[in-house]
């Protein structure tokens, strides 16, 4: 889909003319008001959707009136999700353009095209008949500006929902490290099997030893004009999470090819940097590998060595992502960086939990992570913070290593947030766990089933605003 602006609009044909009405008042179109509001008493809920022909009586064919609700309720969230709305109704009635032509006093450019875009997403590359798209919209009443950074941020979740999405025989480690080597505005440096041995990330190089797909460790940086902070953006890549030896049931393996969210969403931000030229120093890092059972899997009991010396005994092989982080929080700790943050579909327990409306956040720095709810919250997504009470470390006690991988089964989200704290030491750190917000399995609100690009938002709102 094509977005344009325009202010001119009044005399300029097109298929359908989008308007918005709020409750209680009347539209800009005179025809709307007679037909839709005085006869139909079309009220203009939030979402609500009523279409008009025009027979000729203006340059549009059509007019799509989409309800904004009550007015002094309205934000750039519920613009993002009316637009979506749009969008997917003109989808429905096949409209190849549109003109939006809002009665709405403020800029919401930004989240009408991320909006837009979002509705406009279709995973059906594999599919021989396509999805119902529509070509063109042009938006009347919003900035160049934030039409345009709207679209940079709407690319950059479309390329991480591409990603998740993509069946796990294509988007292997190898394939996400190519990725990484084509975005532009980074410098990308990529280390292969023997070199991540070399660096003593015994606890990652496990987890990977049982797949016939070779590990790649990934390590992309930013360098922006002015630096006001270093930032690690770390993202969870495990291309298919099998469990391992302590393999998983079907109905819990079929969807993890999307355990690579958390790189997919990190590929997507670091691809919008170049773009958005936030004024900081921006590390992407992915230990991307592939948890598979075979011969030469790492079993349960066996002692891996983390990159700082500390000892891991596995306790359960389907606690993997923790142990892949381990090593990239290490990793990115010696870089020096003022904060980190790793986002990942961490745990089950996560999703138990908050089910698919929140990502769980956990850190060290109470500031920073008010900062990521607040940003998530502004930027359309919704975090919530869990606890790391130090007790939750007591049941990953081992009687032979430093640690265990797993604990108790209950609280599971906490007890993996603090299993990863053992290998933070010094900057400021978040955990996003995205588990059960990452890939949806049936549509939610503007998103369709599969893959949400959770975290790219609010990642790309973060930096942006440093
Ligand atoms: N990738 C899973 C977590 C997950 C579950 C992501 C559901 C998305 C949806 C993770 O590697 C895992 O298997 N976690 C285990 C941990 C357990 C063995 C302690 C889990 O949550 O069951
Ligand atoms: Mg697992
Ligand atoms: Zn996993």
């Amino acid at each position: 889909m094509e977005i344009k602006v325009s202010e001119n609009v009044t005399s300029t044909p097109c298929e359908v003319i989008v308007i918005n009405k709020f409750e209680g008042e009347k539209t800009s179109i005179e025809l709307a008001n007679k037909y839709a509001v005085d006869k139909d008493r079309f009220e203009g809920k939030l979402g609500e959707t009523y279409i008009l022909h025009t027979f000729g009586q203006i340059p549009a064919d059509k007019i799509l009136i989409i309800g904004t609700g009550k007015k002094e309720e309205f934000d750039a969230n519920k613009m993002r999700e009316i637009v979506a709305k749009s969008v997917k109704k003109l989808q429905q009635i096949k409209a190849k353009n549109a003109i939006f032509d809002f009665d709405i006093n403020a800029d919401y450019g930004k989240s009408a095209a991320i909006g837009a875009l979002i509705a406009d997403y279709a995973f059906d590359k594999y599919k021989n008949k396509k999805a119902d798209r529509v070509d063109e919209i042009t938006f009347a009443k919003f900035s160049e500006k934030e039409v345009k950074e709207g679209i940079v941020f709407a690319n950059a979740m479309k390329m991480t929902r591409d990603l998740a999405n993509e069946p796990a025989q294509f988007a292997t480690p190898e394939k996400l490290a190519d990725v990484a080597k084509n975005i532009e505005g980074v410098t990308t440096q990529i280390f292969d099997k023997d070199e991540i041995e070399r660096m003593g990330m015994g606890a990652y190089l496990a987890v990977g030893q049982g797949s016939v797909h070779p590990p790649r460790f990934i390590h992309m940086k930013y360098t922006g004009k002015n630096i006001k902070k270093k930032i690690a953006l770390i993202g969870k890549g495990i291309c298919f999470d099998s469990g391992g030896l302590d393999i998983k049931p079907a109905s819990s393996m079929l969807t993890m090819r999307d355990d690579m969210s958390g790189a997919a969403c990190i590929l997507g931000v670091m691809s919008a940097l170049k773009y958005l030229e936030p004024d900081a120093e921006i590390h992407g890092i992915i230990a991307a590998c592939e948890n598979m059972p075979s011969g030469s899997s790492y079993k349960p009991g066996d002692i891996l060595t983390a990159k700082n010396g500390k000892t891991i005994e596995v306790d359960n092989t389907d606690a993997e992502g923790r142990l892949t982080l381990a090593d990239a929080l290490c990793y990115a700790c010696e870089l020096g960086v003022d904060e980190v943050i790793d986002i990942a579909t961490l745990t089950g327990a996560c999703m138990v939990a908050l089910g698919t409306v929140a990502s769980g956040i956990m850190g060290n720095d109470k500031e920073m992570i008010n900062s990521l709810i607040e940003t998530a919250k502004s930027s359309g997504e919704t975090y919530w913070e869990l606890p790391m009470f130090p007790e939750y470390k007591d049941s990953l006690k081992s009687d032979i290593a430093d640690m265990k991988n797993t604990g108790s089964r209950y609280g599971g989200a906490s007890t993996a947030g603090v299993f990863l704290q053992e290998f933070v030491k010094g900057p400021k750190w978040c955990h996003i766990d995205i588990a059960g917000t990452a890939f949806l399995e049936k549509p939610q609100k503007e998103f369709i089933s599969g893959a949400t690009g959770a975290g790219v938002r609010t990642l790309l709102n973060y930096v942006k605003n440093i």
